[in-house]
């Protein structure tokens, strides 16, 4: 039946905009709220024993929303790191920005690089916050590395396959994600990961983002254990290899 948790759990926090309109608050009133699932969610995955996380919290597509919440989404972005960046220290988090980067305030990657160099050593979880990040920018950059690698004479284009492509992508060092969650009810992908998920187990929740506890979190990871992947193969040969290699 293969692994009952998933070593890789990449999660789209969506609608805290509607979390907040629900209680006739300001959209940015969600955003706030939903630090703390991502306090809990950290936490419980570095309990479970998940080797990477990888959360999407502002898309390549997010510049288009009203000047404000973009400016409060920085702001915010900028106090989590500046309130939360040691406790992930203490705790053995390895903290990686994924995305183009180059679009924030100067202040925010600074400290978004102090975090990372702080952090490098760290092997307990896998911290990856995708911000200016898209699946489509992520494939792109790649085919840019291996052009620019063609040029350079170190790659030969007949040579490029898909270990080519997967090297180049952001993330690459760990594994692909084995688990793909998105909050808010919405069943779409959004520009997430779109090559590293290609064979993700989803999980769709109804929660808003803010609502996302603990307990939301281990039911999804529960769903998750029930799952049967096969990865093209038929449901007898993965429960003969599973006899063969002991579970
Ligand atoms: C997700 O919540 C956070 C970001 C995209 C930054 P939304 O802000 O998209 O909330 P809804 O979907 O409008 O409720
Ligand atoms: C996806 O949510 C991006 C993040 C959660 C950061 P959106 O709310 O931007 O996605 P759409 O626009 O509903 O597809
Ligand atoms: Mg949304």
């Amino acid at each position: 039946m293969g692994r009952t948790v998933p070593r890789h759990v990449a999660i789209i926090m969506d609608g805290n905009g509607r979390w907040a309109q629900q209680r006739r608050l300001p959209r940015t009133v969600g955003h706030r709220a939903g630090v703390k699932s991502v306090r809990a969610v950290v936490e419980e995955s570095v309990r479970q024993g998940i080797e990477a996380l990888t959360l999407f919290a502002f898309s390549s597509e997010n510049w288009r929303r009203p000047q404000a919440e973009i400016r409060l989404l920085m702001e915010l972005f900028l106090q989590t790191l500046r309130s939360d960046v040691r406790q992930l220290h203490e705790n053995g988090v390895r903290l990686r920005v994924l995305g183009d980067r180059s679009a924030f305030p100067d202040v925010l990657q600074r400290r978004i690089a102090e975090a990372e160099d702080l952090t490098a050593n760290n092997e307990t979880l896998q911290l990856q916050i995708a911000a200016n990040y898209g699946g489509r920018w992520d494939i792109t950059q790649a085919a840019r590395r291996l052009a620019a690698d063609c040029v350079a004479g170190c790659l030969d284009p007949n040579a490029i396959d898909e270990n080519a492509v997967r090297a180049r992508l952001t993330g690459a060092d760990l594994p692909e994600p084995d688990l793909f969650v998105r909050t808010g009810g919405e069943k779409r992908l959004s520009n997430f990961l779109l090559w590293q998920s290609a064979y993700a187990e989803l999980y769709f929740t109804h929660l808003f983002w803010p609502d996302f506890d603990e307990d939301a979190y281990r039911l999804a990871l529960a769903d998750f254990a029930s799952r049967q992947r096969r990865f093209g193969l038929t449901g007898d040969q993965i429960s003969t290899l599973a006899g063969c290699v002991g579970g």
